[in-house]
């Protein structure tokens, strides 16, 4: 007889964000710009900025660490490390590396997955597959994104969206065959690589001073092309893990997408004929944090309460590659 694969759920989750506080007045200091403007096109009030002397790993640690007591588990409960980022704190090795380290975590095995955006539904999935085919019992599933440091402050299309952050989740073997990650499904189209990017540093075109004086370090962005997939990506791959799962529209009790724009996930939810109060929005607070959005809005909700047992709840990401990614889980 043949046993059925186990299925994996999300056992705690933590979240850090950095304690310094950058307003859209602040911003309105050093480009041109305003709270009115930002506010109407994106939401967005406020973002948290990494302090000088700290990296993504540091508020990996402090998330993770939440997440393990969250969860009632000790580091050495953990077999896996998947960290989705696209701002580690070197090139190699990787966050993950860094943040095994320093968490203290012993016969692991750590690596990250760059999706920008949807590093965190990319790391959950992955972490889904380990567990299903009984390789890992228990992973630490990270979304850290430290954005800051990759924005070009004279730049007023693209320094007021981003913000900094870190969300955790232990991910493991679920207690009860109908509860846990119910589908998942990631996906990517490359011939968008250009159209959100940071052109310098990598191996096509090494840091130079010339690249440095060009400000090719830091984000570039098509915001209107990035919209307009987004919404359209997001929409189909939700409906297809909600077919996979077997469930519809309206069974879902919150979604938790990718917090990159209000307007994004106010489209986003007409388009599903989603009503807003079941649609989670911390962007205001935030702005994007890249991989972090959705593991940090996520440990929001459950620590206020809002996510009942039984509660379908269905995570959706878009970000460079593109690639984009949606979860249905059942608490
Ligand atoms: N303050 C004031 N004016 C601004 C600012 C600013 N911060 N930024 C741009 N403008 C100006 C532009 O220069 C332009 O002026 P012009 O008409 O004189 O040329 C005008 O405002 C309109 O600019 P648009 O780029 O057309 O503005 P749009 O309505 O498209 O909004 C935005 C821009 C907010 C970036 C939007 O395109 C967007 O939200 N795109 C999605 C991008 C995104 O969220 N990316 C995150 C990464 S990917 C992800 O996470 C999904």
């Amino acid at each position: 007889m043949t046993q059925a694969a186990p299925r994996s759920a999300i056992l705690g989750t933590g979240s850090a964000v950095p304690a310094t506080v950058v307003t859209n007045d602040d911003l309105a200091k050093i480009v041109d710009t305003s709270d009115e403007w930002i506010t109407t096109r994106t939401g967005i009030k406020e973002r948290r900025v990494l302090e000088g002397d700290k990296a993504a790993s540091d508020l990996a640690r402090l998330a993770s660490e939440r997440a393990l007591e969250d969860a009632g588990l000790d580091v050495a409960d953990l077999d896996a490390i998947i960290v989705g980022t696209c701002t580690a704190d070197y090139q190699f090795p990787s966050l993950a590396c860094v943040l095994e380290a320093k968490l203290g975590a012993r016969d692991v095995f750590s690596f990250d997955v760059n999706a920008a955006c949807s590093g965190f539904l990319n790391a959950l999935s992955v972490s889904d597959m380990f567990i299903r085919s009984g390789r890992v019992r228990n992973a630490l599933v990270v979304g850290s994104d430290v954005l800051s440091r990759f924005l070009d402050w004279q730049d007023r299309s693209t320094c007021i969206l981003f913000g900094d952050g870190a969300g955790a989740a232990v991910v493991g073997v679920s207690d009860d065959d109908d509860r846990g990650i119910l589908s998942s499904r990631l996906q990517t189209d490359g011939s968008y690589a250009e159209t959100l990017y940071i052109r310098a540093g990598g191996s096509k075109k090494p840091a130079t001073q010339e690249t440095v004086e060009n400000r090719e370090h830091s984000i570039f962005m098509n915001g209107k092309e990035v919209f307009k997939v987004a919404v359209r990506s997001m929409e189909e791959i939700s409906r297809r893990v909600l077919d996979d799962a077997e469930l519809c529209v309206d069974d879902v009790s919150l979604v938790v997408p990718h917090q990159a724009n209000r307007r994004i996930i106010t489209a986003l939810a007409a388009r599903l004929s989603i009503p807003m109060e079941k649609v989670i929005v911390n962007v205001h607070k935030y702005g994007n944090t890249s991989a972090a959005s959705i593991p940090v809005a996520l440990d929001e909700v459950r620590r206020e309460g809002r996510i009942a047992d039984g509660d379908i709840v269905l995570l959706n990401a878009f970000g460079a590659g593109f690639a984009w990614g949606a979860a249905v889980i059942r608490f």
